[in-house]
């Protein structure tokens, strides 16, 4: 239930973004890196019409497949595409909201991915981007006695653990936050995901309630928010 803690956050967020007075009625969704549709298709259940850019086919398989089994396929488009050549594949400045989410901590160059981000997003809409925390990654091996690949992650600036980390980059609110600067964005809010959630091992039966309330409560108060494990940047282009 741990997981369900952390994703109700990021999904409210998103649709307090497409629920805003200026929202379009039918917004147009790109999901980067969306993988097999988690919320592209609820996105699309909603009414939104949702483009899915994703570097497996696989995956994009998987997103069509559901995509037809929620009846929405007619709003759902996968593309087999990288985040380095967005451009070549859907149109510039083309979404009201662009969602990357999970996905900069595999690229190769985080920043240019941020400026292809936010180049795809219309000017004055929104993007939401969920990275690794660089700072959680650090407590979560210490906690679990790891104290050599915490401190490699503590001394590394992309915060990894060492070489068999599967992660080429952990962030920060204020490294990402920059990225998107330079990308011609303003940071509307941060918000830590799984600030206690990746910490508790397993929920006892009561807890999802209250831990989603938890969740809540502390995922924009530094210092809770700096130490979950991932963290959720709104910036508006
Ligand atoms: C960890 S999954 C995240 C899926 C989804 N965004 C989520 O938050 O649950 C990462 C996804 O990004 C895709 N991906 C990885 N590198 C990519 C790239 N350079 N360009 C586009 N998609 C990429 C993978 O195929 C995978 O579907």
């Amino acid at each position: 239930m741990s997981r369900h803690a952390r994703e109700d956050l990021v999904w409210d967020l998103i649709e307090s973004e497409l629920g805003r007075a200026d929202a379009p009625a039918v917004a147009q969704v790109l999901d980067v890196g969306g993988g097999s549709g988690g919320l592209a298709v609820p996105l699309a259940r909603e009414g939104c019409t949702v483009t899915v850019v994703d570097a497996s086919a696989d995956a994009l398989a998987t997103l069509h497949r559901r995509a037809a089994e929620a009846g929405v396929a007619g709003r759902i488009r996968g593309v087999q595409g990288d985040v380095d050549d967005l451009s070549g594949v859907v149109p510039e400045a083309g979404f009201d909201l662009v969602l990357c989410h999970s996905v900069l901590g595999v690229v190769d160059d985080p920043a240019a991915a941020v400026a292809a981000l936010s180049a795809a997003t219309r000017p004055g809409g929104a993007l939401s981007i969920v990275v690794a925390n660089r700072a959680s990654v650090v407590l979560a091996r210490a906690v679990r006695g790891e104290l050599a690949q915490a401190a490699a992650a503590l001394a590394d600036a992309d915060g990894r653990w060492g070489p068999g980390d599967a992660l080429l980059h952990r962030f920060d609110a204020a490294g990402l936050g920059a990225m998107l600067q330079a990308a011609g964005c303003v940071v509307e809010s941060v918000h830590g995901v799984g600030v206690f959630a990746d910490l508790i091992a397993s929920d006892d039966g009561g807890a999802p309630a209250r831990l989603r309330a938890l969740e809540r409560a502390a995922s924009d108060i530094p210092p809770y928010r700096d130490i979950a494990g991932r963290l959720h940047i709104l910036a508006r282009r």
